[in-house]
């Protein structure tokens, strides 16, 4: 089955996740993807002991999450020879996708400017820490720093008077990654059908000031509604949170209109007395008498006596929009995941079986995407020359000038 972006030439001069989401994106979608690394490779493959997982090149599970599909160069782009591998790749290229910070882009003369000028329909992708201008645009960015702390999360999403909530690595730079990914496949279009090529940016910070916008925006309305953090007792709508269960778990329901919800929900918590319930019910009569906090009181202490299984069955059957909150490990289980091809298994060459986790879109027709493994660092570097015109004498040479770096077993070198 043809794939949408075959005969797309992608390449991608990026580290980390962000922006190398995208690029396995399209990559997924049947463009070649050609990442270009320096010798040491992306800090993205040394990254295991942080997660929990023994560092090892061969089973490096983050390493085919976010290149998986893609084909590898090691080019030392700071020598003149390399530089001139490196155009010669872009001469033949759709899109460029990259994380430097604009200062070393410009260091290197890769910039926007400099490069539009030579490649008029390049579509140029490039994701920043806390975007374009303003005074911080030459900052490094991490999802912890720019899009959690800077753009909200972690003042605002922790319970009153708590530390702030622990975050993972990924999650954020995921949601930036296929923002970006967004702006490429309208900027291609665009190259395709008219030669123009576009910048196309995003940043971390501005990805999770839109993620927050609902929010942001609300808190222009002061004295109207809460100040974040709040008690989660005292949240404007007491349906919409987590409850304790009998057995310790957490339930998440979700009412958005308490009005079209609330008799039904009394009900399925078995507090039929309080069906129509002046005081509770409208939402308006519950919030001007302020009495949010009892209501919250009511569910948790009827959600307390009955387990998670109970109560999956009882909301359910009420059709009460609600999830259980769910570990990693039970994640990797979920039956509605593998339904829906979230995972994907990979024997490893060590013989180790893992599930690997697959990008959320799927395509009627195209059907699910091959996964082939991440790239070794270097390890197409050969084959990627000889296809632009490189033969093997001159491929050899830029070997011995240390240009060219392709894979030889570095575990014990870099560990
Ligand atoms: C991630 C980040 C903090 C890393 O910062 P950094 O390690 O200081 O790297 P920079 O992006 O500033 O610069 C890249 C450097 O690597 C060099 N480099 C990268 N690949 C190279 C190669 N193949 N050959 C030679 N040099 C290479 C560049 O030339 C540049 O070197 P210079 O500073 O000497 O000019 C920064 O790139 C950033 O903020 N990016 C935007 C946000 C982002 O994507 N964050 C990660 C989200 S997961």
């Amino acid at each position: 089955m043809r794939k949408p972006l075959e005969g797309v030439k992608v390449i991608e001069l990026a580290t980390f996740i962000a922006a190398a989401t995208a690029g396995r994106f399209l990559a997924d979608l049947g463009a070649e993807v050609i990442k270009i690394e320096s010798p040491k490779g992306d800090p993205l493959r040394y990254t295991a002991p942080s997660e929990g997982r023994p560092l090892d090149m061969y089973e490096n599970t983050t390493w085919e999450l976010e290149n998986a599909n893609k084909t590898c160069i090691s080019l030392n782009l700071k020598d003149e020879k390399g530089k001139e591998a490196f155009f010669k790749l872009l001469d033949g290229a759709d899109i460029l996708i990259t994380n430097w910070r604009v200062q070393a882009l410009e260091r290197a003369g890769l910039d926007y400017d400099t490069l539009k000028e030579k490649y008029p329909s390049l579509v140029y992708a490039m994701c920043t820490g806390y975007g374009e201008f303003g005074p911080d645009k030459d900052l490094p960015g991490f999802d912890f720093t720019a899009y959690f702390a800077r753009g909200g999360y972690l003042e605002t999403l922790r319970q009153k008077d708590a530390r702030p909530m622990n975050v993972i690595p990924g999650l954020g730079d995921h949601n930036v990654g296929m923002n970006l990914a967004a702006g490429i496949l309208a900027a291609l279009y665009q190259a395709k059908t008219t030669g123009r090529g576009e910048k196309v940016t995003t940043s971390l910070f501005e990805s999770a000031i839109f993620n927050m916008g609902m929010m942001v925006q609300a808190a222009q309305y002061k004295g109207i509604g809460k100040t974040y953090p709040i008690d989660v007792r005292e949240a404007d709508n007491p349906f919409n949170t987590a409850w304790l269960t009998s057995d310790g778990r957490y339930i998440q329901t979700c009412m958005p209109d308490y009005n079209t919800y609330y008799n039904k929900f009394m009900a399925a918590i078995g507090r039929e007395d309080l069906v129509d319930n002046e005081n509770y019910f409208p939402v308006q009569n519950m919030q001007a008498k302020n009495l949010g906090t009892e209501v919250y009181d009511i569910v948790t202490e009827a959600m307390n006596k009955k387990t998670v299984l109970e109560w999956k069955e009882i909301l359910t059957d009420a059709d009460i929009p609600f999830s259980v909150a769910q570990s990693w490990e039970e994640i990797l289980e979920d039956e509605q995941a593998w339904a829906n091809n979230c995972f994907h298994k990979m024997t490893y060459d060590n013989g180790n079986e893992r599930t690997l986790v697959c990008l959320p879109v799927n395509f009627a027709e195209m059907g699910k995407p091959e996964y082939n493994r991440g790239p070794l660092i270097g390890e197409h570097g050969p084959e990627i020359l000889k296809s632009i015109g490189y033969s093997d004498e001159e491929i050899e040479e830029l070997i011995d000038r240390k240009v060219l770096y392709v894979w030889d077993d570095m575990d014990n070198k870099f560990k």
